[in-house]
């Protein structure tokens, strides 16, 4: 399996689960957008109001991604603080 996918054999396994984590992450954010392309499109209310609710979800797991990730990544969490 490719990278990002947790299965890479030269990661550590916290290298190993951050990429799984970030993968997940590209995942959720790439999720958001389809949900509003289809928000925008759609010209059904009712099937709007689901697919806003849904990409609200996601983006409720993007937060809960980057939080983990901010946990385990040092660097990241500092940058996070830090970046100009
Ligand atoms: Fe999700």
């Amino acid at each position: 399996m490719a990278v990002g996918y947790g299965d890479e054999k030269k990661l550590s396994s916290e290298e190993r689960d951050l990429t799984m984590a970030r993968q997940s992450l590209i995942e959720e954010l790439g999720a958001i957008n389809w949900y509003q392309e289809r928000i925008d499109t759609t010209t059904d209310a009712e099937l709007k109001k689901i697919l806003e609710h849904n990409r609200d979800e996601e983006k409720e797991h993007t937060a809960m991604l980057m939080e983990w990730i901010r946990e385990n990544d040092k660097t990241q969490d500092k940058m996070f603080k830090e970046h100009d």
